[in-house]
């Protein structure tokens, strides 16, 4: 059955917001796999079109800018795979509102999505990674060895949301938080390409109200059902 015999892949997908990086980071540490978040690949290319000025509604173009891209992932330090592109290392310039919204309208073309599904499979395809995003479990790994599907009702969301933002000194309108994540709801699950499902073959979560620990605890249960031994340190390190 396993294909990857050197660490699995572990697929997380669901909504904005649900907390896949957070949870995926720490259960790809506790593993020794890498982990990426590949909502960052198309957070990359938005970033690159809005840099160079192309138009981000014309899809050719922005499916040659993505091939003629120098793509780079690589683990710095702790499990996170940082994306650069072109040598420009990014991190914080992907949070950047203008940076979303572009990302949004790139994911939705077929040719992009064709790409980073060919990169993404490429970067995982030796195992022992944790990948999210929206369309892992359904597309890009379709034979992940563990499926998560994360959910949470988009007040709850908000909610969250609201307080790390606080948390980190900035302001937060809930209301208009809560209208962007309803949005990006609509956009994410009524794509016509890859849009964000939840597979069969899922383990669901609803982490509505449990902490990011309980949520944690819950995975860690389903991988030892499945004879995953946790702390597995032969997991091999992807190959890119
Ligand atoms: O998770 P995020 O907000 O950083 O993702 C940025 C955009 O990319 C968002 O519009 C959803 C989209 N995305 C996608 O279509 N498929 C993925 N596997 C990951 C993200």
């Amino acid at each position: 059955m396993n294909k990857r015999p050197k660490g699995m892949v572990i697929a997380i997908d669901g909504p904005a917001g649900v907390g896949k990086s957070s949870v995926g980071r720490t259960i790809a540490s506790r593993l020794g796999y890498s982990f990426l978040n590949t909502g960052q690949m198309y957070r990359a290319l938005a970033w690159k079109a809005i840099k160079e000025g192309t138009d981000v509604s014309d899809e050719s173009e922005i499916a040659r800018m993505a091939g003629r891209i120098k793509w780079n992932f690589k683990k710095i330090s702790g499990p996170a795979i940082k994306i650069s592109v072109d040598g420009n290392v990014l991190d914080k310039e992907l949070s950047d509102e203008e940076v979303g919204k572009v990302s949004s309208a790139v994911a939705k073309m077929p040719q992009v999505r064709k790409f980073m599904c060919s990169m993404q499979r490429r970067i995982g395809g030796c195992g022992g990674i944790v990948m999210e995003g929206r369309d892992i479990g359904s597309n890009v790994f379709p034979d992940a060895e563990v499926k998560i599907y994360l959910d949470a009702s988009a007040r709850a969301r908000a909610k969250r949301r609201k307080m790390q933002l606080l948390k980190s000194g900035l302001g937060a309108d809930y209301s208009r938080i809560l209208e962007f994540i309803t949005a990006r709801d609509k956009q994410d699950t009524l794509r016509r390409h890859n849009p964000l499902v939840r597979t069969k073959d899922s383990f669901y979560i609803d982490t509505t109200k449990l902490s990011k620990k309980e949520v944690i605890a819950k995975i860690f249960r389903i991988l030892r059902n499945i004879n995953v031994k946790v702390r597995n340190n032969s997991a091999r390190k992807a190959a890119f």
